[in-house]
């Protein structure tokens, strides 16, 4: 089994207008030919347009959520074949601020994934603990259960990643150490085999929470970090690029 290909997604969040397009290409030009794949997750709104300006390019366009029905009465809400449409080739699904704020539950987001996959988007899976979880030792079990809930058995054979994003290192510049980002991508790792055997060693697990330029290589190497969830040091293209190239 190859080892997987890393990842170098940005996570744009709620940032970013049409202004923002130039920052996209500026990335897109300066990747050049690192030895992994990139992805930008802008708003969804901008993604037809960034997917058309990036066309061409090593770039792809990814969304940062999509919803578990494929059509219908969901006012406000976007589908996976909305975004596939749009230009994105991924999605985030349950990160920890939709989790925590529009309280999705491991169940909503297997949901949201097997209606990706429907859609033919790659899935970015975010699984975390909180501060509170990790002080009460509780971390390799709630990550391993959100693995375990948030991946249906649809993704077998299929692309898909996995973020590892402690919600306490989210924008708040702080990050585990190296050893306790290999600690838990271990037991992800272990999760992934339990659930698609030889083929969970292939899943890339991404690393999110307050990379930076500074702190990329270190983490970038780590054992078993398929690569970066990178959210505030996406947004400049100067930061994001030092952080891909760090691979
Ligand atoms: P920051 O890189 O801003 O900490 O955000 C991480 C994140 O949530 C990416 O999805």
């Amino acid at each position: 089994m190859t080892a997987p290909t890393p990842l170098i997604a940005g996570n744009w969040k709620m940032n970013g207008t049409s202004a923002s397009l130039a920052e996209a290409k500026a990335i897109a030009q300066g990747v050049g030919d690192c030895p992994g794949r990139v992805a930008i997750c802008p708003p969804s709104i901008l993604i037809h347009r960034m997917a058309e300006a990036l066309e061409g390019s090593k770039v792809v366009v990814g969304g940062q959520d999509a919803h578990w029905d494929d059509a219908g009465a969901f006012t406000g809400d976007i589908s996976g074949e909305m975004l596939a449409d749009a230009g994105a080739r991924m999605v985030i699904l349950g990160h920890s601020e939709r989790r925590a704020g529009y309280r999705e539950t491991d169940e909503i987001v297997a949901a949201k994934v097997k209606a990706a996959l429907r859609a033919g988007l790659e899935p970015i899976v975010c699984v975390g603990e909180t501060l509170e979880e990790r002080k009460a030792g509780d971390t390799l079990r709630i990550v391993t259960g959100q693995v375990r809930g948030s991946l249906p058995a649809e993704l077998a054979g299929k692309p898909f990643a996995v973020a590892y994003e402690p919600v306490w290192a989210i924008g708040t510049g702080l990050t585990p150490t190296t050893a306790e980002i290999e600690e838990v991508h271990r037991a992800i790792r272990a999760t992934l085999v339990e659930l698609f055997g030889d083929a969970g060693r292939a899943v890339p697990i991404l690393y999110g929470g307050s990379v930076k330029p500074s702190n990329a290589a270190e983490i970038l190497h780590a054992d078993e970090v398929g690569g970066a969830l990178v959210g505030g040091a996406s947004l400049k293209a100067q930061d994001f690029l030092a952080i891909v190239t760090a691979l």
